[in-house]
């Protein structure tokens, strides 16, 4: 059983109790990908999944056979970090940073969803083929990855400049 992570493959953990997000830490030192909670709550473990976002805390490494697992250490090109990276720094959308690559990986999941049609609690038109990320729409689809720093406006600007209304 293998899963691909960041490109390079690796051999899944024989035991099937361990967690995605243990495995990426313990097992093959990605630190980045963080453990706040551990129960689903912060979104601190965001990674995505075959491009899709989700919570590693809440997921068994041993269900992602054959997948392909993408971690904030996969998201720059080389030296060259991902626009949205260079976003945050520009609008000041971290403190600590803890909850940082969370935020990164969720934004970029959340933007697939919007590019796929599908609706969140604020959107207006619900059958719309793609929805346009307003701030609404980003704050909405942004509110499981908490930041105890408080440093959401600026998480918010970061992803709206890069991907919202106005940037399109
Ligand atoms: S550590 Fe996974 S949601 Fe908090
Ligand atoms: S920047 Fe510190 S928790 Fe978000």
């Amino acid at each position: 059983m293998s899963v691909t992570i960041n490109g390079v493959a690796a051999g899944l953990p024989p035991d099937p109790r361990v967690s995605l997000l243990d495995f990426l830490r313990e097992r093959l030192a990605l630190t980045g990908t963080k453990k706040g909670c551990n129960q689903g709550g912060c979104g601190a473990c965001t990674v995505l999944a075959d491009g899709v976002r989700i919570l590693s805390c809440l997921a068994l490494a041993a269900q992602y056979d054959g997948r392909r697992i993408t971690t904030v250490e996969g998201l720059a090109d080389g030296g060259t970090l991902h626009p949205l990276q260079r976003a945050f720094i520009e609008h000041d959308g971290f403190q600590c940073g803890y909850c940082t690559p969370g935020q990164l990986c969720s934004a970029i999941g959340m933007v697939a969803e919007a590019e796929r049609g599908v609706p969140s609690h604020v959107t207006a038109g619900v059958a719309d083929e793609e929805v346009v990320l307003t701030a609404d729409e980003i704050r909405e689809r942004m509110s499981g990855n908490l930041c105890r720093c408080g440093a959401h406006n600026g998480i918010i600007d970061a992803i709206a400049a890069t991907y919202g209304e106005e940037a399109s």
